[in-house]
């Protein structure tokens, strides 16, 4: 049971323009913002219950998670397949470097793989980011596969929620064309498929929006 209400009071005593900014150590590449960063550090630090854990899907070198999981002692599960390069290194490598140059590794479980092939089972979660692959249908499939694992009153962010998408993606294959607005689509499907058990709570303007959603049981 995370503190969802003291999440959503937090952001909405926030004005977006003059929100808090998380400072990361050191140049960690990726696409988390400062804010988005803050915004993690305070679900993970502040609203996580007793037991539960900080599941992040998509962690490409650890930018967001070092941001979720400074100043606090949470554990986080990872899935991540790491196969993605940054100059000629695997993202793998700077993955290790932000977690062992913050000294994080104690606190991580790493399922080096994609959601489609995890086969380990979770702990019980209480904040996710979803930042996976954001074309069409993976964001829909990755949070009905681990929807299971989450706890009644969980605070689920996905990242790039108003991603354009379109040309250049992936297609699915169920799908006949690049969908456009990607991202959007698989969670509106999701969310209206659960309405009973989910409230979307705020988009944010940082890089391309998160969205917030509230997931009961
Ligand atoms: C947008 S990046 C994540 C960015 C990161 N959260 C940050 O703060 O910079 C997307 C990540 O999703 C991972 N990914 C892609 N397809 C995936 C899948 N099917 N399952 C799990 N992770 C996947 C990629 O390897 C990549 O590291």
């Amino acid at each position: 049971m995370a503190h969802v209400g003291e999440f959503i009071s937090w952001l909405h005593s926030h004005n977006w323009d003059e929100f808090p900014e998380f400072t990361f150590p050191g140049d960690i590449p990726g696409w988390c913002t400062p804010q988005m960063g803050a915004m993690l550090n305070y679900a993970v630090s502040e609203c996580l219950d007793d037991g539960e854990s900080y599941l992040e899907l998509g962690s490409f070198c650890g930018r967001s998670l070092v941001a979720a999981l400074s100043n606090n002692d949470a554990h986080a599960e990872v899935i991540d397949p790491q196969n993605l390069k940054v100059a000629d290194k695997d993202s793998a490598f700077f993955w290790n470097r932000t977690v062992d140059d913050n000294g994080l590794r104690d606190r991580i479980t790493l399922h080096r793989t994609t959601y489609q092939s995890l086969v380990d089972d979770l702990p019980t979660i209480g904040v996710f980011l979803v930042d996976g692959d954001h074309s069409s249908g993976q964001t829909y499939e990755a949070v009905t596969k681990l929807q299971r694992y989450l706890s009644n009153n969980t605070i689920v962010i996905f990242d790039d929620y108003l991603i354009y998408g379109g040309h250049g993606q992936s297609v699915h294959p169920d799908h006949d064309v690049e969908m456009q607005w990607p991202v959007k689509r698989d969670v509106d499907r999701w969310t209206m498929e659960n309405c009973h058990n989910v409230v979307p709570n705020a988009h944010t303007p940082w890089g391309t929006s998160q969205l917030i959603v509230h997931f009961k049981r």
